[in-house]
């Protein structure tokens, strides 16, 4: 197949300079995003009478027809033509003759992929934040059904104050709402259009460049060619992003890792979202949760990755940057995968209410509680501290959680306790207490609940 620049060479590339140098195998990807940018740039040509506005229909016409055949399966791109954007060309000249040969008017491949990589990390980004949006959505239903549901809060991985499994959730709803937000503000560093930078300073052709941008939904076109062609930080926001949120599912993960562990018990994965042993007959193993932490490292190595790329690159476009993609599939193949799946584990897993509830009664996660009780009944915090810190000392020696201890039990460490200690320290009550904004009292996680509802609709 003859090349597209191949006026100026006089001998034929060596097929291991078209293989390395080809990226047709994973930019095909972008084909949508190529055909649909490339009949915006046709249109304007045929608009501004740089090509006869008949032939930019025919162009149109055919470029449709090429997307509808590349979807059912009828193209096959060659290596040789090296990338989408020379492959799609290529067909279209194939079909239409030499008036194909008009469409690259006033265009560069340099501003065409960075045209065609906005318009995917807008769709990517649009994507994510759906998918996201889904597993907020099944993190709500779950916590509806857990705000009574007493569990230990951790510091330090220590018990420390009693919560509910919906409060916990909840911290999560908020991690993931973030990540949510930060997918609409990729979406905005990616909604310039840089169509019309040209290879590098533009062109001399008249373009409606405002024309292409409001056709192909984008809500500015870039001021400066140069940088037109030649960043790609809109990649780097994705990459970042996706690195972001695979941080809060790994940490997530990491939690269900521990709690499904005979020590802690606080979930049973569903048959259906965990694994065997090949070797112990016993095992029942948390493989989905370990491979969405797992995969965070490559998410990671994508976003470092292209970051070391960019680094060094002089303006303005250089080949290097043909190595934004695969990183950028890769990120999105991971996330989407990794959300999905983790939000049926996390749907179907089965929460055991009464090892939470033991586990938060026998770390004395009611401890400052019963501090706040002495406070409230005249005792210095300090002396409170103390007091309580003997009492878990007791407790500790005899094998007792604070509300299996006797009022003797209080009364000879201070005078001061009377009956409704116990009261003062009930979980609930404890929990329930904490009722400011915020907190995992009831009342409150249901407004928040319901806030967040209401949030997932509007975003
Ligand atoms: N496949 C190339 C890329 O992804 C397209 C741009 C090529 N431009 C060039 N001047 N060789 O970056």
């Amino acid at each position: 197949m003859k090349k597209m620049w191949g006026g100026r060479f006089s001998k034929k590339t060596d097929l291991l300079t078209d293989d390395f140098n080809s990226s047709i195998s994973f930019d095909q990807r972008l084909y949508k995003q190529d055909i649909t940018g490339s009949i915006a740039h046709a249109r304007m040509l045929g608009k501004q009478n740089i090509i006869d506005p008949g032939e930019a229909e025919l162009i149109i016409r055919t470029l449709e027809e090429i997307l509808a055949d590349i979807e059912a399966g009828k193209v096959e791109f060659a290596v040789e033509m090296e990338d989408i954007h020379m492959n799609v060309e290529a067909i279209l000249t194939e079909r239409i003759g030499d008036v194909g040969k008009k469409l690259h008017t006033g265009r560069s491949r340099n501003d065409q992929v960075a045209t065609d990589m906005r318009l995917y990390v807008k769709e990517i980004a649009t994507g994510s934040k759906l998918l996201i949006g889904e597993l907020v959505a099944t993190l709500l239903d779950l916590s509806q059904q857990h705000t009574e549901t007493i569990m230990p809060g951790y510091t330090h991985l220590q018990r420390a104050q009693p919560i509910t499994f919906a409060h916990h959730l909840m911290a999560y709803v908020e991690m993931f709402k973030r990540d949510m937000i930060r997918m609409d503000q990729v979406k905005a560093m990616a909604n310039t259009l840089p169509l019309g930078s040209g290879a590098l300073a533009t062109t001399t052709y008249p373009l409606d460049r405002i024309a292409v941008a409001d056709e192909l939904n984008f809500a500015a076109v870039s001021l400066n060619s140069l940088d037109g062609v030649s960043d790609r930080d809109f990649c780097i926001d994705f990459l970042e992003a996706a690195a972001v949120l695979m941080m809060h599912l790994s940490r997530f993960s990491e939690e269900i890792i521990l709690w499904c562990s005979s020590e802690f018990n606080f979930v049973t994965l569903d048959d259906a979202f965990s694994t065997g042993s090949s070797i112990m007959p016993q095992k029942k193993n948390p493989d989905i949760a370990e491979l969405v932490r797992g995969k965070t490292g490559r998410v990671y190595g994508d976003l470092m990755g292209f970051l070391t790329t960019m680094k060094g690159i002089p303006l303005a476009y250089n080949k290097d940057m043909q190595e934004d993609k695969e990183p950028v599939f890769d990120a999105y193949d991971t996330i989407n995968i990794c959300l999905i799946t983790f939000a049926k584990m996390v749907k179907t897993m089965t929460v055991n209410k009464p090892v939470m509830k033991k586990a938060a009664a026998g770390g004395f996660s009611n401890a400052t509680d019963a501090a706040d009780w002495l406070v409230k009944h005249g005792v210095a915090f300090r002396d409170a501290h103390e007091i309580i810190g003997k009492l878990v000392f007791f407790g500790l020696e005899h094998g007792k959680s604070l509300d299996e201890l006797t009022l003797e039990e209080y009364k000879s460490v201070s005078p001061v306790f009377d009956e409704t200690i116990f009261e003062a320290i009930d979980l609930t009550v404890c929990v329930n207490q904490r009722n400011i904004i915020g907190g995992p009292a009831k009342e409150r996680v249901e407004k928040a609940i319901a806030f967040n509802r209401e949030w997932l609709k509007q975003n």
